[in-house]
């Protein structure tokens, strides 16, 4: 089929990839021509494992290319995707609908012919409807303009394969003007409907788009849940890992997502549950989210529990270095956006410390954002003469550090795990002093 897709930011330009992998003629539509331009020659601006050879073999093929021009996607297209970023707004808590709102004034006026959009983006509430109000008012075609909602659910770090892969199809159409939307998703995603029997389901607008917020606030609650019983067990001199193991045998809770330490951030979760909030409140349901504003509560003490025995560690921050190994908000990925790593290492630069980070991948996102902090170009430089020493990304690397390969080189043998990726008894018979984050 040929299908367009719109946005090509970390959605868009995996889903467009992807979609031509699957076997379709795909154009990706963004409004930046730097971005097209670097997606024109095979290069994908952002670090996600095996999606540049995705890419490369899909523009190489003639199935996969970028563009500027809605009339060309309009033209081009029998599918539409919406991949456009919805923030959290600047000073509230709720999403900015501009770049979704624009695409669909971009794109509409060029639709005469009979046309779904499927929004992908994670949405307020009641915006799938409106924007097909919107389209059948700007597009030529009108009646004939259908907008469904198709959630996203990939991981960074593992986008492709859960492209590719879905573990589950949701599309949300229309009730009042039935049309072809679940037909032509189908179509779409026909292969992996075919070969690997994932679950299909189809709902109404609005339930899809409460799928896709329902789903991160889960995943949410579930970090912060963990991350609460790691502040219990460290009054209590009792062992969180060990917690999460043994309650994640009862499958019903799952081990899975259970992971105690810096909590979560990244440009999805913590917007997205905030929106939520948001959305909930002015539709009246005031009272049934509130339990998530202590969610993102428990997600930030972990930030500020850090920088704490940060300074435990140091005595005081003035005067002293802090190794900060890991900037980006999770492993694998070169996202730093609401990163725990890089929040906690500014902290501690404001507060006197002279702070060396380094990261495997998100060393140049991470220089944009916080100019000011110390950059290494290795664990080792970051370490140099440091009073202690932060993991605060799971990163291999870190994961596989050997503390004598540090033993000469910082000022004194203090690691801080801050996320339980280490083997205390291995650094502490090293002769390190090893903390973990809800651990004795
Ligand atoms: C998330 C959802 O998983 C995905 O389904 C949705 O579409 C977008 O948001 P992503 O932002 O890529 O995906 O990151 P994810 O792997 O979910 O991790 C989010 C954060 O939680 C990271 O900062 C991670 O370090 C943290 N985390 C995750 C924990 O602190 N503990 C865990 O056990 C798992």
């Amino acid at each position: 089929m040929r299908i367009a897709v719109l946005g090509t930011g970390y959605l868009g330009a995996t889903h467009a990839a992807c979609l031509a992998e699957l076997g379709h003629e795909v154009l990706g539509v963004d409004i930046a021509a730097e971005k097209i331009a670097r997606l024109s020659s095979g290069e994908v601006p952002f670090y996600e494992p095996g999606l540049e050879r995705v890419l490369k073999r899909n523009l190489a093929a003639g199935t996969l290319r970028f563009t500027a021009d809605h009339r060309e996607a309009a033209e081009f297209a029998r599918a539409h995707f919406l991949t456009v970023g919805t923030p959290q707004r600047k000073g509230d808590f709720a999403a900015d609908l501009t770049f979704v709102d624009n695409a669909v004034d971009m794109l509409a006026p060029h639709l005469s012919a009979p046309t779904v959009i499927f929004g992908k983006s994670t949405v307020p509430v009641g915006t799938a409807a409106r924007l097909g109000a919107r389209a059948r008012r700007l597009a030529p075609a009108a009646d004939e303009v259908e907008v469904a909602w198709n959630p996203e659910f990939l991981r960074e770090g593992y986008a492709v394969r859960d492209t590719v892969h879905p573990d589950r199809i949701v599309i949300g159409v229309d009730r009042d003007r039935p049309g072809r939307a679940e037909q032509v998703a189908r179509e779409i995603y026909a292969e992996a409907l075919d070969q690997e029997d994932v679950p299909f389901l189809v709902t109404d607008l609005a339930t899809a788009e409460l799928v896709k917020s329902a789903a991160n606030a889960f995943l949410a609650t579930k970090i912060s849940f963990i991350n609460s019983m790691a502040e219990v067990c460290e009054v209590a001199g009792a062992d969180v890992t060990v917690l999460a193991d043994a309650i994640g045998c009862d499958p019903r809770i799952g081990r899975l997502f259970l992971n105690a330490g810096l909590g979560f951030g990244g440009g999805c979760l913590p917007k997205d549950i905030r929106a939520f909030m948001a959305r909930a409140g002015e539709l009246g349901a005031n009272e049934a989210l509130t339990f998530l504003r202590e969610v993102d509560n428990i997600n930030m003490r972990r930030r500020t529990r850090m920088v704490e025995l940060a300074r435990e560690a140091c005595g005081s921050f003035l005067g002293s270095r802090v190794a900060v190994l890991g900037a980006a908000f999770k492993p694998d990925s070169d996202d730093v956006r609401d990163s725990p790593a890089l929040n906690v290492a500014g902290q501690i630069q404001l507060q006197g410390a002279a702070v060396n980070v380094y990261d495997p991948k998100a060393m140049d996102n991470s220089h944009a954002l916080f100019p000011t902090l110390n950059y290494a170009a290795s664990t080792l430089e970051a370490c140099e003469g440091a009073d202690v020493v932060l993991v605060l990304t799971e990163w291999q690397e870190f994961r596989h550090l050997e503390p004598t390969a540090l033993d000469d080189v910082v000022r004194e043998r203090q690691i801080i795990d801050g996320r339980n990726c280490l083997d205390p008894d291995q650094w502490r018979k090293s002769g390190w002093s090893y903390r973990g984050l809800g651990r004795p």
